[in-house]
């Protein structure tokens, strides 16, 4: 059975990193807690609290990339929503079986040692979804 347990984050695409990360912690007294660079998926991403809330501001480590071209095509702003879940291969095997438009079909690695997937924006009405299966060192943030 689906298994969501929370919001995980809110993610913003971003065109330079270290700007939009001044502007949320200056103008509106974000938190900034981590920042990471994700090779294999190309990104650069920090991660800022409104409280328990995560915010994560995600730039692309090329133009030439799937978040690269989203920006180029729609510009900055809001990209995806991200949900914890307990159990991401049998969530993932749920919603395969039940003919749910995925992008991807098998786990990739995410932030903070997670296991992410991703549906398509036409499987929720329009919106990028990320499934996160927390990692040892996030899953005392978000459990
Ligand atoms: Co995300």
């Amino acid at each position: 059975m689906a298994d969501v347990r929370g919001l995980n984050h809110v993610s913003i695409a971003v065109r330079d990193l270290d700007r939009a990360v001044e502007l949320y912690r200056d103008r509106i007294g974000l938190e900034v807690r981590e920042q990471e660079e994700i090779a294999e998926r190309g990104v650069r991403l920090a991660k800022l609290y409104a409280g328990e809330v995560c915010i994560e501001l995600v730039q692309p480590l090329s133009e030439d990339s799937p978040l690269g071209r989203s920006i180029a095509r729609r510009g900055e702003g809001l990209h995806h929503l991200a949900f914890t879940v307990g159990n991401l291969d049998a969530m993932l095997a749920e919603l395969r079986e039940r003919g749910v438009p995925l992008v991807d079909e098998t786990p990739k690695r995410g932030a903070g040692g997670s296991r992410i997937a991703f549906l398509r924006p036409e499987a929720l009405a329009g919106v990028l979804v990320e499934l996160v299966e927390p990692g040892e060192s996030d899953s005392a943030a978000h459990s």
